[in-house]
């Protein structure tokens, strides 16, 4: 092996057309899922406190802002919503006419490309906060698992073109594949929260999608953030049971777990810059303190060279729209 002086690595960075020419991995387009939230109502437009240029938008407001998303080249939303009404058994999730059945339809309407993820979970419709049935304090597993099928095929028969269950019960990722199957969508793949953490990075998104739990926290079902090993079994029973897409949450923190998740199962595997990194970068940037488009397109190269194949990130359009001004 040449060592230096006649080995040097400087030589491939000597200006920015021999740089673009051995970058190694190339944010496009195609890696962006942008995630929106629904609420009951119409022309309305909340910008969401802890969220700078994240909103809170009615039906009709978000069809017309898919159309803005779908014009800028990004390939697919997943959508939240926030129902009118909460209740102990979040009915809201599977009434054929509630806030997300209504807006992938009006969204559908509106888009030709553009896909549609619906996220599959109880807590923004319960009362409680919880992401399931309670019995006292404790989330019950099989009960819960049968309303998130419910969730899961409904949103489908509202068109939805992905099913993202983001609940942590075991189980209903086959569950849900089953049901979607017998109910005729057996081409509609499952986008499994498989590696999700029970995380602090989670906190704006819960003012965005008003989904605090009352009492106590996530741990009973959320991953423990010091675990790594359970990670794969984690994305292991998801795959087994019919998981098409494998997500890792939340990103930037989790790297090494995006990397040991891809090189273990080789799947197509999704990985989740939530709330509170994209809170932080914001309010960094607003600050001065930090050059925000920077942070964001490194933050964001860091989870692609990591090995995600897609990212779900708020700064979606800002991303596109710099990949535009940058050609
Ligand atoms: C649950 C869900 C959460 C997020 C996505 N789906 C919240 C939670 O688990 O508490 C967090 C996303 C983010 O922080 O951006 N429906």
């Amino acid at each position: 092996m040449a060592l230096f002086p006649t080995k040097r690595l400087r030589r491939l960075r000597y200006n920015s057309t021999v740089r673009n020419m051995v970058r190694e991995t190339i944010l496009t387009k195609n890696d962006l899922i942008y995630p929106l939230f629904v609420v009951p109502g119409t022309k309305i437009k909340k910008e969401v406190r802890s969220m700078p240029g994240v909103y809170q938008m009615s039906v009709d407001v978000v069809a017309e802002e898919c159309k803005e998303v779908e014009k800028l080249g990004i390939p697919a939303v997943i959508l939240f919503g926030i129902p009118d009404h909460k209740d102990e058994v979040g009915s809201g999730a599977y009434d054929p006419n509630g806030i997300i059945q209504q807006a992938v339809r009006a969204i559908k309407k509106e888009v030709k490309r553009l896909l549609v993820i619906t996220d599959v979970c109880l807590c923004e419709y319960t009362s409680h906060g919880h992401c399931g049935v309670l019995h006292g304090e404790e989330i019950l597993n099989d009960e819960t698992v049968e309303l998130l099928v419910k969730e899961a095929v409904s949103h489908a028969q509202a068109g939805a073109d992905i099913i993202a269950p983001s609940d942590m019960m075991d189980g209903r990722v086959g569950a849900i594949r089953k049901a979607l199957d017998e109910n005729g969508f057996t081409n509609i793949p499952i986008m499994s929260y498989a590696v999700k953490y029970a995380s602090g990075f989670y906190g704006p998104f819960r003012d965005a999608a008003e989904s605090a739990p009352a009492f106590g926290d996530r741990r009973s079902h959320q991953m423990d953030t010091a675990n790594s090993a359970e990670a794969l079994r984690e994305a292991e029973s998801d795959i087994e049971e019919g998981a098409d897409i494998i997500m890792v949450k939340p990103a930037g923190a989790y790297l090494d777990i995006i990397w040991r998740v891809k090189e273990k199962f080789g799947m197509p595997t999704a990985a989740y810059q939530v709330s509170g990194e994209y809170a932080m970068i914001k309010a960094a940037g607003k600050n001065n303190w930090i050059d925000e488009e920077r942070v964001m397109i490194e933050s964001l190269t860091a989870i692609k060279r990591a090995g995600a194949d897609m990212i779900l990130t708020y700064f979606a359009k800002d991303v596109a729209k710099f990949l535009d001004s940058s050609k």
